[in-house]
């Protein structure tokens, strides 16, 4: 067996998704094969500083105390400079949801100093954070999204209400553009409900979405790979609230059951997996990405959104349950997410950076 590969395994981060990705990196902490790989645990702390160091970790993020059995460590230093740690990993695999983690940051730094990393590429990774541009290219795309208007900061003072009603329908959804696990997000269906969700909207992000309200039924899809992306079988998540809320996701054990597989007829099924490899490909990924769709009772199909490092724990997370139900297992689908991380590096070593000059 050749040598071990070391994979640095990167969670919490600067999002409002810290809490969230620490509970992803658990699991794929404890699944990652130890006969293949030596892992490198490292916290993010809120500040976006770097520790591998475990007694730095317990000091500075105590919950993840448990999390550093059989990892090794990369330095001795309280936090540690990022470079460092990029020239000391053979493979980074980011657990960071949300801005700074899954919005191709941290995926530059790695790109910048040569690391292979897991999961979408630095312009996949921006592009699919951003429910504005993602929408503007499936759209271009002709792939079916909920409708839409998109207001900057300084635009606020020009947003109407009654015109958005008029134009979009009664009920609206607010979410600021670039975030996830439905933070700062609000169904609106009065002026005064508009108002706060404008507030909140604007608390995380200086772009924001209106969109219409689309009644139906949320149906998940995870893709996998590089050229050739391969689509899981589809889950439904039933929710037990008036949304798939920031509570109903992580707060409620009864706010939202997943269906594995979703109970759909097998043609409308086998169109939105081939839909979800045209949307991986739209958005530029590669590697992983959840596709979530939003299915009317007749049938019809919009895309929500794409998720590029979507929730990984091993007991509840949709994106390793449907490989899973499709046949490929926790561990193995870690495997494949790695050899896909190198195999793109190796592709791109490959690429002329300066040109051949001829005389
Ligand atoms: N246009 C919409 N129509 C109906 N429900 C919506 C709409 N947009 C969002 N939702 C609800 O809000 C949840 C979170 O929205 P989403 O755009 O997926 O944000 P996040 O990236 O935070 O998950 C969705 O899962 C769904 O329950
Ligand atoms: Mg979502």
């Amino acid at each position: 067996m050749g040598k071990k590969l070391k994979v640095g395994v990167f969670f919490g981060g600067k999002s409002a998704e810290h809490e969230i990705s620490i509970n992803s990196a658990r699991s794929i902490i404890k699944n990652l094969n130890r006969d293949k790989y030596n892992v490198v645990a490292i916290a993010v702390d809120r500040e976006g500083r770097f520790y591998t160091n475990k007694s730095a970790i317990l000091k500075h993020m105590p919950v993840a105390g448990d999390m550093l059995v059989e990892t090794a460590e990369i330095a001795e230093a309280d936090s540690v400079n990022i470079v460092n740690i990029c020239k000391q990993i053979d493979v980074a695999f980011p657990v960071l949801h949300g801005p700074f983690g899954e919005d191709g940051c941290i995926q530059g730094i790695f790109r910048y100093f040569n690391v292979p990393f897991s999961g979408p590429d630095v312009l996949g990774s921006a592009v699919a954070m951003d429910k504005d541009i993602a929408k503007r290219l499936l759209v271009s795309a002709g792939i079916p999204t909920a409708r839409n208007a998109v207001f900057y900061r300084h635009e606020r003072a020009l947003i109407d209400y009654e015109r958005l009603c008029l134009e979009l329908g009664p009920i609206l959804f607010v979410k600021p553009a670039n975030l996830g696990s439905s933070v700062g997000i609000s169904k609106v269906k009065s002026p005064e409900d508009f108002v706060s969700a404008l507030e909140e909207a604007f608390l995380y992000d200086n772009k924001i979405l209106v969109e219409e309200f689309i009644k139906a039924r949320e149906i998940e899809c995870a893709v996998l790979g590089n050229e050739d992306p391969k689509a899981s079988m589809l889950g439904e998540i039933m929710v037990n609230s008036s949304f798939y809320s920031y509570s109903a996701k992580y707060c409620d054990k009864d706010g939202a059951k997943m269906i594995i597989p979703a109970q759909l007829p097998a043609d409308v099924s086998d169109n939105i997996r081939q839909l979800a490899i045209k949307i991986f490909r739209t958005l530029c990924c590669e590697g992983m990405a959840r596709v979530d769709f939003f299915i009317t009772d007749d049938f019809r199909v919009f895309v929500n959104e794409i998720n590029t490092i979507p929730g990984f724990t091993d007991e509840s997370s949709m994106y390793p349950k449907l490989w899973e139900a499709s046949g490929l297992s926790y561990e193995k689908l870690l495997d494949n997410l790695l050899e896909l991380a190198m195999a793109r590096h190796t592709r791109n070593a490959k690429l002329r950076a300066i040109p051949k000059i001829t005389a």
